[in-house]
């Protein structure tokens, strides 16, 4: 069974069935990292549409329940017997023993944390080549003691009997979790069981990725016209690269200039974007007049956002018989927001609310990609490394970075100290390494000296940060010398600003905008 991905790179790959699991989005991404194309599915979808979907294979996922709980997801039982390869992982695991006539037992037997496994046969999965003892990471109270009928046990740890096993008619189970970073040869197991047991080529480079989104695109779109908004940001970039190389000049991408974009953002939209099927406004004197006394964050997100819609409204009205709006939604998107309906909502949200008499269809190329992804396409289809690889910005920009009222010369003190760090941290080699970086004004003053004169001026606030997908981060631990350079060159170049802290706080409890 080879995996086929079809023009809407929908079909084939493996279904990643969701019970609840904390790391569901993780195997997803795993899986794609193997280039084999894998969607996020929830437990209980039917059999008949599993069928459908022609998956070269699906993967239980964990899950906070026990079998033995009434009312305990489960899995359509006719799914395993559709001939698709499985592969149960910890709750996925201790199901397929549960329903296949193995046992699962909850009797002192938990185990958190690292843990020593040992391999005992050869397996697919925990294949020979791999070392007969190693880590793997556990989170398990229950614990499948006996393997389902007529499946063997290929490892076991000390109190997992069956930490590993293979049933010849491709089911496989693993109480540890391979997806994650502490099981050091997890990557490898997933692997096997893709191309070994599932017989999936691992297909799905960024170039069969730009493939069959600009396939998507043509039957979508048809003949039909589309239009971008365009932030700066990567996302929308690539959405319209890839719009842009299926349709060619009928699409037209807007960028509205708020006036509260980063140094240089403009000119680089320009120079990427710029030509034909571009259109540029500049709207910095109506959003500034718009925040004028405002210092209420949700007032202010409010303010850009209607003001965005306004701008982009009347453009896209002028340009006539547009069909489709492009927007860059990716699928951590649409699986946060729990399915299509909601994600339309969102999505809509991603340009500030769009009126509903507007009338566009949604293009989404990237609905079905992860931010990595989304990059390597970028790459793929040659957009420049700036882009590519920028930090993601808000869309009302610089104006949640500065505490209180926004003003032309509190966005102009942020804006510089914004690409001081910036700078910094790409000559220090770090910009790929952290999510985000970025500077907060404040409005509180401070005493300093500087050439023998005193001082008072404002704080600018670095905040960077590690993320996977912003949903969390940890606050990046920068080495003291970049921060040490950032700090003053802030002082020293950017004027009214006498004091550098940095922000030391996670999300949660803070998030990673101050507004
Ligand atoms: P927070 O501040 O919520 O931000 O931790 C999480 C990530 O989202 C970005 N962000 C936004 N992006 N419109 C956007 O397109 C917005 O209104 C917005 N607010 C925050 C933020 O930069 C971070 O990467």
């Amino acid at each position: 069974m080879t995996a086929t991905v079809d023009a809407a790179g929908r079909r084939g790959g493996v279904l990643v069935v969701d019970f609840g699991a904390q790391y569901a989005q993780l195997i997803a991404r795993r899986v794609r990292e193997a280039s084999v194309y894998s969607e996020i599915v929830p437990h209980d979808i039917s059999a008949t549409r599993v069928r459908d979907r022609r998956p070269a294979g699906l993967i239980l996922s964990g899950g906070p329940e026990s079998v033995h709980t009434s009312g305990a997801p489960r899995l359509d039982p006719e799914i395993l017997s559709l001939g698709i390869p499985v592969l149960g992982i910890c709750y996925g695991a201790q199901l397929l023993a549960h329903e296949l006539g193995g046992k699962v037992d909850r009797s002192g037997l938990a185990e958190y944390g690292r843990v020593e496994l040992h391999v005992t046969g050869p397996g697919t999965v925990v294949s020979a080549d791999l070392p007969a003892d190693q880590q793997v990471w556990m989170s398990h109270r229950d614990a499948v003691v006996r393997p389902p009928e007529g499946a063997a046990v290929t490892a076991v740890t000390a109190d997992s009997p069956a930490a590993a096993f293979e049933h010849p008619a491709g089911l496989f189970g693993v109480q540890f979790h391979p997806e994650v970073a502490h099981t050091p040869h997890g990557q490898r197991m997933l692997e096997n069981f893709l191309y070994e047991a599932c017989c999936c080529a691992p297909a799905w480079t960024p170039d069969c990725i730009v493939e069959t989104s600009v396939a998507a695109i043509r039957a979508q779109v048809g003949a039909g016209r589309a239009v971008c908004g365009l932030s700066g940001g990567v996302d929308s970039a690539v959405a319209a690269s890839l719009v842009r190389e299926a349709i060619g000049d009928r699409l037209t991408c807007v960028f509205v200039d708020t006036g509260l974009m980063r140094a240089g953002e403009s000119d680089q939209v320009r120079e990427t974007f710029g030509g034909d099927g571009f259109v540029f406004v500049d709207a910095a004197d109506r959003f500034l007049a718009a925040l004028a006394g405002v210092a209420d964050p949700e007032a202010k997100r409010r303010i850009i956002g209607e003001l965005f819609v306004r701008v982009f409204e009347a453009e896209a009205r002028a340009l006539g018989d547009v069909d489709f709006l492009v927007q860059g939604t990716l699928y951590p998107d649409v699986i946060e927001s729990g399915g299509d309906v909601a994600a339309r909502i969102k999505s809509h949200h991603n340009v500030g609310g769009l009126p509903a008499d507007m009338r566009l269809e949604l293009t989404e190329p990237l609905r079905n990609l992860f931010k990595d992804e989304v990059r390597l396409v970028g790459e793929q289809l040659g957009l420049p490394p700036e882009v590519v690889w920028r930090h993601p910005f808000p869309g009302p920009g610089l104006a949640v970075r500065i505490v209180g009222e926004v003003t032309r010369e509190r966005v102009e003190t942020v804006r510089a100290a914004d690409a001081i760090v910036r700078a910094e941290i790409h000559r220090a080699g770090l910009g790929r390494d952290v999510w985000q970086v970025l500077a907060v004004l404040l409005e509180v003053r401070s005493v300093g000296v500087m050439g023998d004169e005193r001082t008072y001026g404002h704080p600018i606030v670095i905040r960077a940060v590690t993320s996977a997908d912003a949903m969390t981060a940890d606050f990046a631990r920068l080495p003291y010398d970049v921060l040490e350079t950032m700090a003053s060159r802030i002082v020293a170049e950017v004027s009214g600003v006498n004091r550098v802290a940095y922000d030391i706080t996670s999300k949660p409890p803070g998030t990673i905008e101050w507004e």
